[in-house]
């Protein structure tokens, strides 16, 4: 369960200091889908920075399985990170000298996970990217980069994966594509998903719908017409 209390984010902007998340309250159970959609500029990236401990809220806590995250120190917070969440960016973020298996295998390696080579090797396998291990980010498409992201932000299986805008940068077959891979892998492992839209398509196959507005929650909405996923153990 994310539990998100209060939260308040203030940044000086412009010599003076600017509301980005104002009051978020709100409770997101295990293996929930939940699309974060809103206008730009509404603070879409900014909470889901908070929720992944990448950035401090200025007033108000998140807790996250029973342990509050918004006091924990860089170090613990870095470990948390690492077991607990995948986040995959609107810009991909692959590291340019490290090919499609080297991207894969540094949080793997980072948490010391045994047969790190054989799981990045399936991971990439079931993202369809069998024949492009070795190619470094440059020679992969959009599509393929974030392919790799996926696999990449999957590869600990967080319990927790957040997204940013995982489609916009693709052409809508392929987002569909990477549509897909997140939805099979809530349905193989019960994995909440987090992910921020503006893609209509893909907020209807979320079970919820949160809408943000000036940094606060416009709408807060279960999606009826949502096909349902079977749940399976985690
Ligand atoms: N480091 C920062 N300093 C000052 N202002 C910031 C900073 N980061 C974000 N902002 C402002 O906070 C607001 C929310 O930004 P955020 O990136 O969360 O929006 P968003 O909803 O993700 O928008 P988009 O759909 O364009 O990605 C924006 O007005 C932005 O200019
Ligand atoms: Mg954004």
């Amino acid at each position: 369960m994310i539990i998100l209390d209060h939260l308040t984010m203030r940044l000086a902007g412009g010599g003076r200091q600017i509301t980005i998340l104002d009051d978020i309250t709100v409770a997101i159970p295990d293996k929930q889908r939940v699309a974060i959609v809103g206008p730009s500029g509404s603070g879409k990236s900014t909470l889901l920075g908070l929720i992944a401990g990448l950035d401090q809220p200025t007033s108000g806590s998140i807790t996250i399985d029973g342990v509050e995250i918004s006091t924990m120190r860089e170090n613990a917070l870095a470990r948390y990170r690492r077991d607990h969440i995948g986040y995959i960016f609107q810009s991909f973020h692959l590291i340019p000298t490290l090919t499609a298996l080297e991207n894969v295998l540094v949080p793997l390696e980072l948490a010391g996970i045994r047969g790190a080579q054989a799981r990045a090797t399936d991971l990439l396998g079931a993202v369809g990217l069998a024949s492009r291990l070795s190619h470094y980010p440059v020679q992969l498409s959009g599509g393929e980069q974030q392919r790799v992201a996926v696999a990449r932000a999957f590869a600990c299986r967080p319990p927790i994966l957040l997204a940013d805008e995982p489609t916009g940068n693709l052409d809508s077959a392929t987002g569909q594509h990477i549509m897909s891979l997140l939805l099979s892998l809530h349905r193989d492992f019960g994995t909440t998903l987090v992910l921020v839209t503006h893609d209509r398509s893909m907020a209807s196959s979320m079970e919820r719908i949160i809408a943000l507005r000036d940094g606060r929650i416009e709408s807060d909405s279960l999606n009826d017409s949502e096909p349902s996923v079977a749940e399976s153990p985690r």
